[in-house]
Order: C-alpha cells, then sequence, then structure tokens
C-alpha cells in the first residue's frame, strides 16, 4: 500500500515539479539531462500519513521541512543546524537517559539530552553529504532501516519506511528518473534518531559509511580546505564511467583505490558496504 502509493505520487508529482523548475542536471549522464527534484518532500508526504502519531512523526516532519526548505531556497548551514536541534524538543519528554554502549546500560544523565541534540544535528547532514550519484541517497537509507528492524521496537514505522523507500529508489535507481533531494536525506536522518532512541550505538555501526564519510569531509566542511557546491567524482563520457575529484569524500576515495568505476555498479558497491554495517551490528 505505501510502496503504490509513493510510486504513484512520485510518476505524478514528477512533471509537475518539472514544470514548476524544481529539476537537476544529472551530472554524471553524457547529456546533463534535468529530471525532477525534491521527490523526497512527495514520498515523504505518503510515509508521514502511515506513521503512527506520536514523537516519531513529529521529529521526521521537522526533517521534512528542513530539508524541503534547504531544496526550494537552499537555506543556510547555520540554520539547519539550528532547526535540526530544536527538532529535538520533541523528544524532549524522554524520561530514561541511559544508552546501551557495548552491552552496558550507560546513564548519561542530562549529557543525554545534548547527545541526542548531536544525533538530530548530524544523521541527516551525514546521509546528505554521501551523496551525488543516482541511487545512493535513498538507497543507503533503505539500508538502515532494514537494519534498524532487527535492533528497534518500530516495527510498524520502520515497514512503512521501507516501503516507501523503495519505492522511492525505483524512480531514483540509475539512470535516474528523478532525485530524492535534501528533503528526503533530513526527513531519513530525524526519522531514524527518533526510531533508534536508546539503540544509537547500533544506529552508529550501521552507518560506518557516514561516520567514516563526514570524519573524511571535516576539513573541507569547517573551511579548512576549499569546499566546493558540489564534491561528488568526475565523469568520464568517454568510458561512460566515474572517477575521484580529489575532494574529500569516501566516494572519491573508493574511486581512487579501485579505479573508474560506472556508476550502478559503485552504488550497488556503497549498498554492499551499508549492508556490511548491519552484520557488524550483530557481532558488536
Ligand atoms: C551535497 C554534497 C555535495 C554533493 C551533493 C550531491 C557536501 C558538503 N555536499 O550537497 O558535495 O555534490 O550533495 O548530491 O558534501 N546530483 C546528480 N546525481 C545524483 C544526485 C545528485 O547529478 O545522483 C546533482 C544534481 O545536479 C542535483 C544535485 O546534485 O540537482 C543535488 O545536490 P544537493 O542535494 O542540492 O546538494 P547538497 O545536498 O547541497
Ligand atoms: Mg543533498
Amino acid at each position: 500500500m505505501q510502496a503504490v502509493a509513493t510510486y504513484m505520487a512520485v510518476s505524478f508529482s514528477g512533471p509537475i515539479f518539472s514544470k514548476m523548475g524544481i529539476v537537476g542536471k544529472d551530472l554524471h549522464k553524457k547529456d546533463s539531462s534535468e529530471i525532477p527534484e525534491a521527490m523526497g518532500l512527495v514520498a515523504g508526504l505518503v510515509l508521514l500519513a502511515f506513521l503512527p502519531r506520536d514523537s516519531t512523526l513529529f521529529l521526521t516532519l521537522v526533517g521534512l521541512w528542513i530539508g524541503a526548505l534547504d531544496d526550494i531556497l537552499d537555506i543556510r548551514w547555520r540554520y539547519k543546524l539550528l532547526f535540526s536541534a530544536l527538532a529535538y524538543l520533541f523528544l524532549m519528554a524522554e524520561k530514561n537517559t541511559s544508552v546501551n554502549l557495548f552491552g552496558h546500560l550507560i546513564d548519561l544523565h542530562l549529557f543525554y539530552h545534548v547527545y541526542m541534540i548531536l544525533w538530530c544535528i548530524w544523521c541527516g547532514n551525514a546521509i546528505n553529504i554521501y551523496a551525488g550519484i543516482n541511487g545512493i541517497e535513498v538507497g543507503q537509507t533503505l539500508v538502515i532501516a532494514v537494519g534498524l528492524l532487527f535492533f528497534t521496537e518500530a516495527t510498524d514505522a520502520l515497514i512503512s519506511y521501507i516501503f516507501v523507500a523503495g519505492a522511492l529508489l525505483i524512480h531514483n535507481w540509475y539512470p535516474a528518473s528523478v532525485f530524492v533531494g535534501d528533503s528526503w536525506c533530513y526527513l531519513s536522518g530525524m526519522f531514524f534518531v527518533a526510531v533508534a532512541r536508546h539503540e544509537t550505538e547500533q544506529l552508529a555501526i550501521i552507518m560506518w559509511p557516514q561516520v567514516l564519510n563526514t570524519l573524511i569531509s571535516i576539513p573541507e566542511l569547517t573551511g579548512y580546505k576549499e569546499c566546493p557546491r558540489h564534491r561528488m567524482p568526475k565523469y568520464d563520457s568517454k568510458t561512460d564511467t566515474l572517477y575521484h575529484s580529489g575532494k574529500g569524500t569516501l566516494i572519491n576515495i573508493i574511486l581512487w583505490a579501485l579505479g573508474p568505476m560506472h556508476e550502478k555498479k559503485l552504488c550497488q558497491l556503497l549498498l554492499a558496504m551499508q549492508v556490511s554495517g548491519i552484520g557488524l551490528a550483530f557481532l558488536i
């Protein structure tokens, strides 16, 4: 039901978004064709309709708003950080301030709130900067959600999310017919924090590629090194492959180590790495 609704809503809204000028250039294609952007907004609205009316819904809604504003108005980083932190207000009522770390229940007391605010800020941003090739934005979130099924109790919400993400991935898979936009990235980040709550250790392990990518990105994100608008790999139209652009991202490092790769194959490899995170979360 969720999948059919999402698939149809995106098929229907794509041309409308294009008409409104909400489009993006597919930079890793020969003709850099323009396709609808911000489809996460449409998929997100479908998801919200299926979520139980609790704090998870509110947090996801704030994520969707931040992403949608970013897609449409390109809001500044400082506002995104501020709004992400404010989203935590919906989880503030939480009385249980302990987290499960390495098999031990540790009560963080007041620090728990600081810790969770940092998660609210990091999670969506980490997904948004591990991006730039067809299928990776929504593909990574689909794998993370499947992983969380094993470690949290929010099964109904996760299943709705998985169906919505799956349908969106069909549209975004190489060669993409739509982009999911920042709306999908920020919505997903908030949703994962709301779902994981006291199981953030497992979430962090499943998200090891995003953790690594964030660490590699620090020099450019902090302005220590030049940070251009796009840090994605470069496209070689002669061989139809991607190669590293020298910018500090995990994707570039992989391409540097393994050599040029086709966009679809690269996405499959990145998703396989993400799946390994689920296995790792079981081991640790
Ligand atoms: C983030 C990254 C940026 C990366 C971009 C790509 C940081 C700090 N920012 O920026 O380096 O280049 O995501 O998503 O790391 N696009 C494609 N193919 C895709 C996906 C996106 O060509 O498969 C292009 C399209 O032109 C699309 C645009 O990227 O319109 C979307 O970029 P956007 O999500 O707005 O970039 P940011 O999130 O600001
Ligand atoms: Mg983005």
